[in-house]
């Protein structure tokens, strides 16, 4: 049988399948309430096969949390809605965590819901992925800290309630999270910054080990992260293994559970002198079982995609021979599910010549 879709037999969580849905933001939401149609969204790509979805970003219950209208919200009204996404997917014979976000200074001038409340980050320093619109933000206070990380327990327990079977912190990219790991928007010398990158972690593990408290020991916690932010698709966190060690070890030991590495082709060496990706270094550090991700079955990653360079569906051969070798366990799909939400079944079947290739259109509706 085609390994990916052999079980992933985690004991907090098995899925029947090696295939998770990549977090997509599809600005869907009106008011940040996912309705019916988001909901139905989520079955279809739970009926074509995927073994667990990982919802797009979903925002904290805190006021400084949001980036951009029709973004979920993950409080208040929006945990109806979210309740409705749940039950859907579980009857299709998926599983589901919601993606727990908050943006820090990713907010534009124009954009954000509520023009009252300043943007919070690790320090003073407006995001380079906005440049002139860029919302200067406020370098969070001790106080701010402890808010925010009471809001991620919050939404985390919330998730528990509704069902969710985990939940993944969207630590990757350049938003908030991301922001306390990268020297270039977190200046702090304070106790959640610092010289060497496991000293900007602290953000970090204190989140992961509140949820951690709160939730219990059986409830999995994802990671996401990643090297490249918004903006600044060369930055690199951990320039050696050695480096991706002393960011991993703190936030394993705060109680991940599987990280999710982020990287926009899965095939490319992470660091020199191996062939192993971003998701293999994780895994042989840590001995964690990990997600891969990134132009799985597609000819271009998902920024050309962005530009509006057509995509054509691609051999993924070696991504099985890498799978096979237990250089990572899972193996999320991207822009390749916004296409086709059968792209498991049509796997499963030998129908690759079906698979509806990515084109930047789809991303205007919720089919
Ligand atoms: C429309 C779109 C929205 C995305 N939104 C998110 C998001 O909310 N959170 C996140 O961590 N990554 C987000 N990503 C990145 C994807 O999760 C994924 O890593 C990326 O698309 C690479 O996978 P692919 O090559 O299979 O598309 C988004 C990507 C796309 C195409």
């Amino acid at each position: 049988m085609n390994i990916l879709f052999q079980p992933f037999n985690y004991p907090l969580l098995q899925l029947k399948n090696r295939l998770v849905m990549a977090p997509m933001t599809r600005r869907k939401s009106p008011n940040h309430i996912p309705n019916q149609q988001v909901a139905e969204y989520y079955r279809r790509r739970a009926e074509g096969g995927v073994g667990l979805i990982i919802t797009e970003g979903t925002v904290i219950p805190h006021a400084t949390a949001h980036g951009s209208r029709g973004v979920p919200s993950f409080y208040g009204e929006a945990l109806v809605g979210w309740q409705t996404v749940v039950d859907a997917v579980h009857k299709a014979g998926a599983r589901i965590v919601p993606q727990l976000w908050h943006v820090g200074s990713v907010r534009a001038l124009d954009q954000f819901p509520e023009s009252t409340v300043a943007a919070h980050s690790a320090s003073a320093i407006a995001h380079p992925y906005l440049g002139e619109k860029a919302f200067l933000p406020t370098a969070m206070t001790e106080e701010d800290i402890y808010d925010v990380i009471q809001a991620y327990v919050t939404a985390a327990m919330d998730a528990k309630k509704l069902g969710f079977d985990g939940i993944e912190l969207h630590g990757a990219h350049g938003y908030l999270i991301d922001q306390f790991f990268w020297d270039y928007t977190n200046k702090r010398t304070d106790k959640y910054g610092g010289k060497v990158l496991a000293a900007r972690t602290r953000f970090a593990t204190e989140i992961i080990s509140a949820i951690r408290m709160a939730v219990g020991s059986t409830f999995p916690i994802i990671f996401r992260f990643s090297q490249w932010k918004l903006g600044a698709y060369d930055a690199k966190l951990a320039q050696t293994p050695q480096e991706l060690e002393s960011f991993l070890i703190p936030l394993q030991e705060a109680g991940v559970d599987i990280f999710h590495c982020s990287t926009r082709r899965y095939f490319k060496p992470e660091f020199n002198d191996s062939s192993l990706n971003l998701a293999g270094w994780t895994r042989k550090i840590t001995g964690k079982p990990t997600i891969t991700v990134g132009s799985v079955g597609l000819d271009i990653e998902f920024q050309e995609s962005f530009l509006g360079v057509e995509s054509k569906t691609t051999d993924f051969s070696n991504l099985l021979e890498r799978l096979e070798n237990e250089e990572f366990d899972l193996v999320a799909i991207g822009r390749g599910l916004i296409a086709d939400p059968y792209w498991p079944k049509k796997v499963a079947e030998g129908r690759m010549n079906e698979i509806r290739p990515f084109a930047k259109h789809m991303l205007d509706s919720l089919d």
